[in-house]
């Protein structure tokens, strides 16, 4: 059972492409992980403090769920190709929800700094959506902030055109945004 395992979503316009992360990935990306500038704005993450053990793990459990028939998350680190196929950052779904017969997963983007301002952000979220409705057949994706990380819901905003509610939470206001797959 290989599920998404080999998938790889390659961009037409841009050096990238987004697969899943293997064992050789583990040192980019407890680079990422570790970085503060790159989880400045995720109340999950953690104190910065990973350990290489700690990220062998991750990518054992990524590689478990994108090997699912169903997967529940499929998480995906982005290659830079023009940099000898660095790993630059992580995307892809870190959750896949089931909600009756709709299947929605909630996509996200992290790019370490000096891969930032390329147009690598906006590329990496209109392949992922792309992978959702033509492989994964999810019925919607969702996209959440928190307000104060202005460059991502301004990619948004901006790039991709849509519009978000708004709602609090325990570490603040919240920006949300849903595109259906007929919307797509
Ligand atoms: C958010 C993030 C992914 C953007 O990536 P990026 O590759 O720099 O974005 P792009 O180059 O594709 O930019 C696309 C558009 O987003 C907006 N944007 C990007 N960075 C911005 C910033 N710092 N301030 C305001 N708008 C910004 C602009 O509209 C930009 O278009 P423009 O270049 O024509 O002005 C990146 O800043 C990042 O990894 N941040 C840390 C991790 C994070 O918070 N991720 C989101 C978790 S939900």
């Amino acid at each position: 059972m290989s599920g998404q395992l080999n998938i790889e979503l390659k961009s037409e316009t841009l050096p990238i492409l987004l697969r899943v992360p293997g064992p050789s990935d583990a040192k980019a990306l407890l680079e990422i992980l570790n970085n503060p500038s790159n989880t400045e704005f995720d109340p999950h993450a953690g104190d910065g403090n990973l350990q290489l053990a700690d990220i062998e793990n991750i990518i054992t459990r990524m590689c478990s769920s994108a090997a699912m028939d169903i997967p529940d998350r499929v998480n995906l680190v982005v290659v830079d190709t023009s940099l000898d196929n660095q790993v630059v950052g992580l995307g892809g779904f870190g959750h896949i929800a089931t909600d009756g017969d709709e299947r929605i997963g909630d996509a996200g983007i992290m790019l370490q700094p000096e891969a930032r301002g390329k147009g690598y952000g906006v590329e990496a979220i209109k392949l992922t959506m792309k992978y959702a409705f033509d492989e994964l057949k999810l019925n919607a994706v969702t996209l959440t902030m928190l307000k104060k990380n202005v460059a991502m819901w301004t990619l948004i905003e901006q790039k991709l055109k849509l519009q978000g509610t708004e709602r609090e939470s325990e570490f603040g206001t919240e920006k949300s945004y849903m595109v259906r797959a007929k919307d797509w």
